[in-house]
Formats: C-alpha cells, sequence, structure tokens
C-alpha cells in the first residue's frame, strides 16, 4: 500500500468511526501534513482518492470537508422470507428479454453483469496471447486438452496453496469459464427432477441451469452480509431429498454477502453429515477490499463435496472463457463430462493466461482493481444516499462490484427497468434473481465501471424516475 494509501484510509476510518463527522472540515493540508509528518503532496493525493471515493469534498477557498451524505448511511435490504417450498424454475424467458435490452453500449451499464474492460490489463495480456502462441508446441493442442493446460493448473493450484488450500493438481479441470464448470458439476450430481438447495436471490444464470436440466428449486434465504441462512438450510436438509447445493460464499451475486469463516466452517460440517455435494461459485473471490482474501468453504471440506468453481472472467481476462473447477471426489466424473461436452477450453488462452500468470504482474493488477471497485462502490453509494428515497435499503459489499438496492414496497422494478432504459440507463430488476419471481421492489446496480458525471446524472434521473412510480414521493 502506497504511503497516501495509508494515510487516505487513516482518514475514512476516523470518519468511519464519527471522529470527523459529516460537514465538519478535514485537516488542512499545512495541518495534517505537520501533524502526521507526511509530505503535503501525499496529503493531497489522499484527499483526491477520499474525494473520488465520495467521503469528503472541496468548497472554494475553504479547504475539504466530510460530505453530508456519510450522516444518512442507508440501512440495509432486509433478510429475505423464509418459506418451505420447491419449486418448478421457469425465468429464462424474462432473463433474455432484460439481457438483450441492456447490450447497446451507449447505455449507462448499471444493470451490466461485467465490470469496465478498461480495468483490465488487456494490452499486457495481448502480449502473453503473442508470446504463447508464438513458442507454442503444435503437440500442445492435444496435450493441452482436458483437464487443461499443466502450466496453467500448476499457476492455479499455487494460488490455492498461498491462500491456504493446497490441493492436489489433478483436482483442476479448466473449463469454458466458471459458467461451463458449474454446468458440469450439477450434471455430474443430479437427475432430472431433483431438488437443488440455491440461494434466495440467486445468480439467473444459476436458476436458468436449474431450468434447463430439470431440477427444482429449494430456495434458501440469504442474509445481505453474512450470507445464507444456515438455519433454515439445515432444516431443508433433513426434511428434503436434496441432491446439491449450489451457493456462494463470498459477495454473493446479486446481494455482495459473504458467510464469515465459521459459518463456512458450519456449512462444511452441515455439508458432510448430510453428504449433500457443494458446486461452490466462487468467480468474485480475488475482488475483496480487506486485507486479506477471503476462504472458500472447500476450505473446510475433509470430504471433497465442495466442487470449487471459478475463473478469470471477473478479475483478469473478460472474453478468454477460462476458468476452472477443482472437483474434490467429482473431479474425474466432470472431467469425462467436460470431455463429451466440449473436449477443451480454448488451448491458445489457457496458454497466454499461464504465461500472464507467470510473468505479468498479476497481484499487482489485482491491488489496482480491487482499489478501483471499493472506490466506485463508494461513489455510487454516495450517490444512492444522495439521489434515492429515504427509505431506500442498500447493500454494503465487502467486495465485487454489484449494489443491491430494496427500494419501496410499491415501486415496481421491472416498471423501473423500463422507464429507465428509455433513458438510456440500465438495471437488472429483482425478480430476475428469483425462482418465484420475487425481490419485484430490488435492483442490482453494477459499479464496475469508472465513476463519472454521467454516472452521477443516471442515477439522478433514476432517483427521479423512482419519485414518479405511483406510490411514491
Ligand atoms: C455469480 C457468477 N457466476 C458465474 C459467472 C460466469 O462466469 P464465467 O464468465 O467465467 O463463465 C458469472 C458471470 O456473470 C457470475 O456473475
Amino acid at each position: 500500500m502506497k504511503r497516501y494509501e495509508k494515510f487516505a484510509d487513516d482518514i475514512a476510518e476516523l470518519i468511519r468511526t464519527g471522529v470527523l463527522a459529516p460537514g465538519q472540515k478535514v485537516p488542512s493540508v499545512r495541518h495534517a501534513s505537520r501533524t502526521y509528518g507526511v509530505s503535503a503532496s501525499t496529503v493531497f493525493q489522499a484527499y483526491y482518492l477520499l474525494e473520488s471515493r465520495g467521503l469528503i469534498m472541496a468548497r472554494a477557498r475553504s479547504g475539504y470537508f466530510v460530505c453530508e451524505h456519510v450522516r444518512r448511511p442507508l440501512p440495509e435490504p432486509q433478510a429475505t422470507l423464509r418459506e418451505a417450498s420447491t419449486t418448478e424454475v421457469d425465468v429464462s424467458e424474462l432473463v433474455f428479454s432484460v439481457l438483450s435490452s441492456i447490450r447497446d453500449p451507449d447505455t449507462v451499464p448499471f444493470g451490466s453483469a461485467f465490470p469496465s474492460p478498461e480495468l483490465f490489463p488487456l494490452p499486457r495480456l495481448a502480449r502473453s496471447m503473442a508470446h504463447a502462441v508464438r513458442d507454442m508446441d503444435p503437440r500442445s493442442t492435444v496435450a493441452d486438452m482436458t483437464p487443461g493446460n499443466h502450466a496453467l493448473r500448476r499457476q492455479i493450484a499455487l494460488r490455492y496453496m498461498v491462500g491456504g488450500l493446497p490441493l492436489p493438481i489433478e483436482e483442476l479441470v479448466i473449463c469454458n469459464g466458471a459458467l461451463e464448470a458449474l454446468n458440469l458439476c450439477l450434471q455430474v450430481v443430479t437427475r432430472p427432477g431433483d431438488l437443488v438447495a440455491i440461494e434466495a436471490p440467486a445468480f439467473y444464470a444459476s436458476l436458468q441451469v436449474l431450468e434447463r436440466l430439470k431440477l427444482k428449486a429449494v430456495e434458501i434465504p440469504v442474509h445481505p452480509r453474512e450470507g445464507i441462512d444456515l438455519e433454515v438450510l439445515e432444516d431443508r436438509l433433513e426434511r428434503l431429498p436434496i441432491k446439491a447445493c449450489w451457493f456462494m460464499s463470498n459477495f454473493q451475486n446479486p446481494l455482495g454477502a459473504s458467510l464469515p469463516e465459521e459459518r463456512k466452517r458450519r456449512l462444511a460440517t452441515l455439508l458432510a453429515r448430510h453428504q449433500v455435494p457443494l458446486i461452490e461459485d466462487d468467480v468474485y473471490a480475488e475482488l475483496y477490499f480487506g486485507q486479506h482474501a477471503p476462504k472458500p468453504v472447500k476450505a473446510f471440506d475433509s470430504e471433497g463435496l465442495v466442487m470449487h468453481c471459478s475463473s478469470f472472467s471477473k478479475s483478469l481476462a473478460p472474453g478468454y472463457r477460462v476458468g476452472w473447477v477443482a472437483g474434490g471426489r467429482y473431479a474425474g466424473q466432470i472431467e469425462r463430462l467436460k470431455l463429451m461436452t466440449s473436449l477443451s477450453a480454448s488451448v491458445p488462452a489457457q496458454a497466454a493466461i499461464a504465461d500472464y500468470l507467470q510473468h505479468g504482474g498479476y497481484d499487482r493488477h489485482l491491488r489496482k482493481l480491487r482499489y478501483a471497485l471499493e472506490s466506485q462502490r463508494n461513489a455510487m453509494l454516495a450517490a444512492v444516499a444522495r439521489h434515492f428515497p429515504e427509505e431506500t435499503r442498500v447493500s454494503r459489499p465487502e467486495g465485487g462490484y454489484f449494489l443491491w438496492v430494496e427500494f419501496p414496497e410499491q415501486v415496481d422494478s421491472l416498471r423501473l427497468f423500463q422507464l429507465a432504459l428509455a433513458q438510456g440507463i440500465s438495471i437488472a430488476p429483482g425478480p430476475i434473481f428469483s425462482a418465484t419471481r420475487r425481490f419485484g421492489h430490488c435492483a442490482r446496480l453494477n459499479y464496475g465501471h469508472p465513476w463519472s458525471l454521467a454516472s452521477e446524472q443516471a442515477m439522478e434521473t433514476l432517483g427521479r424516475i423512482i419519485r414518479s412510480l405511483p406510490g411514491t414521493n
């Protein structure tokens, strides 16, 4: 961490704990420089940073002040309902119609599932691609087929090891993105008609996979900070013949929730007791804002029941379609199914990422990416507080790039979606995240794009549209 970043964090902490109150002047540059023993330019850089994070603002000829919105930290969304039901899934039409309408590149992309491509080291990756392809052994087109490029799998295994989870390279199967890995895992452990425990709200693609495989969903509520409700899950596992769970334990899409470590451990124990496999979707694991990488549930699994799926799509190389699964006791079956389904992931793309991981400075890039995303999160939270109605609730994720916003009950987020789109702004409306079309007054907003005047104006417009809807003011 650079000096000014450390200093900015210290000031942010003073703001968070209320030592520096909203509206209060922050120490002048000269005063701060003298008191804290840092140079004036370090103080300036730190204040610019805090300004871009929406925590302080400059007033002409008066210095910097703590923003007023910090006074009104919006409440977090309410935990979702505890209903015991199993349900057929039928959301694809709605999901496709929403997704197809937000592809226009001129739309403000709050509804997007991706972070901005500007945040990725694409030129450096291109060099890795050129290098890897130039030096490629012709035999590698066969050798690097499933389970995948050995150098890449070794780099991935190394990252697991550094994260405190040593695993044999044989467990790793390279796939066409995490989504293929997740699909294969679910196919290995279920048959049509089986029950699968999923989150409510859940990533819409998981609902579509259940629908395609004719599986039934058992919805488990997710707490906005602490992740899935283990008490409800335990009850369902005791009463229903659940064949698999599909959960995100870190920065859940869409809520942003993460299971604390103790609850990850409890989840692993619970699954072991019932011998139910977990398909763990951990695509945002690298996008944490804290000091340490969060562990996956797999780190607490001693029975090989957890299939841990991830990819480089959200952290390094969107479009390369390189993901993987650490398949535990199911790795062999997943490998065979992968061979039968699509033979192999792209060999040049695997080689390029292997080269980048070895020589490209991945960790340096990740530090910058996390920092950008955290700043953008703060800017969007500040804009929500500034422009949305008082009763709005919003998540405060510690990683990833989505906010989950709960509007007043009477707001119809599908209607809001249409009205916003007509103004060139996309959002992801709540019902696409539910097997039972719930969350009609919620939406997911993407802060994965550099904050700009256009973003701020789009938030203002959204606020205006929400207030114009029947029943709001
Ligand atoms: C929660 C979640 N899981 C999985 C995926 C799919 O990842 P990939 O692009 O690597 O297939 C996405 C992509 O949007 C996602 O948001």
